[in-house]
C-alpha cells in the first residue's frame, strides 16, 4: 500500500485527480471504477476542469460505477446516475454507450447483478478504480458482514450507513434500504485502486483499514491484500496513521 498523506480535502482530490489524469494519459481507452458520496467531489470537479483548459479526453474512457440505489430511478437527484451525470459525465467528452452503472429498477436485481458483472469481464476489467470509504469501513456497498461477497450483489444497508446517508435525503425515510453493489472480488479484480479519505470522522475505519486484521466486518481491509493500492487521506483522516 501507498499511503500519500495530504494538507486537506482540496489538496488530496487534486492529487487523486492527477493519478486519475495520468491513467488516462497513459492508456487513453482505460476503464474507471467511479465512485460516489462526497469525497470524490472535489476530484471530479479538478478532472473536469482538466478537461476544459488541459483538453483531458474521454473520447475512449469506459466507466462503471461501484453502486446504486434500489429503487430510485435515474432522474431522481438522490440517485447516484444523477450524481454522476451532474458531476461529471455532463460536462466531459464520454461517449454515453461507455457509462455503466447498476440499473436499482432492474424488475429483476439479480439478473442485473449478473448482468453488470459480465459486462465488466467484457470490458477486460477495470483498469483503475476509485474508492470512498464509509465510518464502518465499507467500500462500495459492502457492508461489515460474517464474509466478504465475491460479485456484483444486492445489499441490505446497515442502519448507521442509512443513517450518515439521511444528510442527502429531506428524510432519513427516504434513504433506500437496499442497494447493488459491486462485489469485493470485483474490486480486488482492478489492476489500480485509488482510495480517498478525508475528515476525522473517517480516521478510525482508515487506521483499520490499514493496520487492521483482514476481515469481513472491516470490508477495506481486504486492500491490504491488492499489489497497487493507494490511499490519499488529508491530516484529518490520518490522525491515526
Ligand atoms: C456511500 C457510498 C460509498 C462511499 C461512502 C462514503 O454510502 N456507497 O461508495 O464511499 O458511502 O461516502 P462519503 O464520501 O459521502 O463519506
Amino acid at each position: 500500500m501507498r499511503i500519500l498523506i495530504e494538507e486537506n480535502y482540496e489538496a488530496m482530490s487534486k492529487k487523486a485527480a492527477l493519478m486519475v489524469a495520468g491513467q488516462i494519459l497513459l492508456k487513453p481507452n482505460s476503464v474507471l471504477g467511479l465512485a460516489t458520496g462526497s469525497t470524490p467531489l472535489y476530484m471530479y470537479r479538478e478532472l473536469v476542469r482538466m478537461h476544459r483548459e488541459e483538453d483531458l479526453d474521454f473520447s475512449s474512457i469506459t466507466t462503471f460505477n461501484l453502486d446504486e440505489y434500489v429503487g430510485l430511478n435515474q432522474d431522481n437527484i438522490n440517485s447516484y446516475h444523477y450524481y454522476m451525470f451532474d458531476n461529471l459525465f455532463n460536462h466531459v467528452n464520454i461517449k454515453k454507450e461507455n457509462i455503466f452503472i447498476p440499473d436499482g429498477m432492474a424488475e429483476n436485481l439479480y439478473e442485473e447483478c449478473k448482468r453488470y458483472e459480465k459486462l465488466i469481464k467484457d470490458r477486460g476489467g477495470i483498469d483503475l478504480q476509485i474508492l470512498g470509504i464509509g465510518k464502518n469501513g465499507h467500500i462500495g456497498f459492502n457492508e461489515p458482514d460474517l464474509k466478504f461477497e465475491a460479485t456484483t450483489h444486492v445489499v441490505e444497508l446497515d442502519d448507521e450507513t442509512i443513517k450518515a446517508n439521511s444528510r442527502f435525503f429531506s428524510s432519513i425515510d427516504e434513504v433506500p434500504r437496499r442497494a447493488i453493489s459491486m462485489g469485493i472480488k470485483t474490486i480486488m479484480h482492478s489492476r489500480k485502486i485509488i482510495l480517498l479519505a478525508s475528515g476525522e470522522e473517517k480516521a478510525e475505519a482508515v487506521k483499520k483499514a490499514i493496520f487492521g486484521p483482514i476481515i469481513p466486518g472491516l470490508p477495506a481491509s481486504v486492500l491490504q491484500l491488492h499489489p497497487d493500492v493507494t490511499i490519499i487521506l488529508d491530516r484529518e483522516a490520518a490522525m491515526y496513521v
